[in-house]
């Protein structure tokens, strides 16, 4: 069963959408940022609060990407693969991030402190290549200057 707290800011949002079943991604978000992933009790509980189909809140938890469902690090680091990004050098970023940070993309790093993770265009195609740290963009980024990055989203 949901949080008190997890209902409560549930129907903080609910007056903005017309539907339940709009409110649905935003429960997902609210769940997230509680129990820091979705984990399939948490995809239970959401479906049964807000009344929907177990796979409609299956289908919307696995088409958005900012969704985990699996235990993440304190800080989720988000690499843009697409092509302007990929022309830019991502791999490079890639490279030194599985070496600084000693595990491959989808792994969490030892210290439990960042999980790497690829996703498709963030929007920012003129500043390639670009990564997000939790919630921050950051653009032009070079391999050399991704220690200072990673300081600065600790
Ligand atoms: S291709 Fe990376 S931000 Fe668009």
């Amino acid at each position: 069963m949901l949080s008190e707290e997890e209902r409560r800011d549930i129907e903080l949002e609910a007056p903005h959408y017309a539907t339940r079943e709009a409110l649905c991604i935003d429960a997902l978000r609210i769940v997230q940022g509680h129990r820091g992933y979705v984990s399939d009790q948490a995809l239970q509980e959401i479906a049964d609060y807000l009344g929907l189909p177990l796979s409609q809140v299956e289908g919307a938890a696995t088409f958005y990407n900012l969704i985990f469902r699996h235990p993440v690090g304190a800080q989720v680091i988000f690499v843009c693969d697409s092509v302007s990004c990929w022309i830019m050098g991502c791999e490079r970023l890639l490279e030194r991030l599985r070496a600084h940070l000693a595990t491959d993309v989808g792994g969490t790093s030892p210290d439990g402190r960042y999980t790497l993770l690829t996703v498709p265009c963030l929007g920012a195609c003129a500043l390639a290549p670009v990564l997000m740290i939790g919630e921050t963009l950051h653009g032009h980024v070079t391999a050399d200057s991704l220690p200072d990055l990673l300081g600065k989203g600790a």
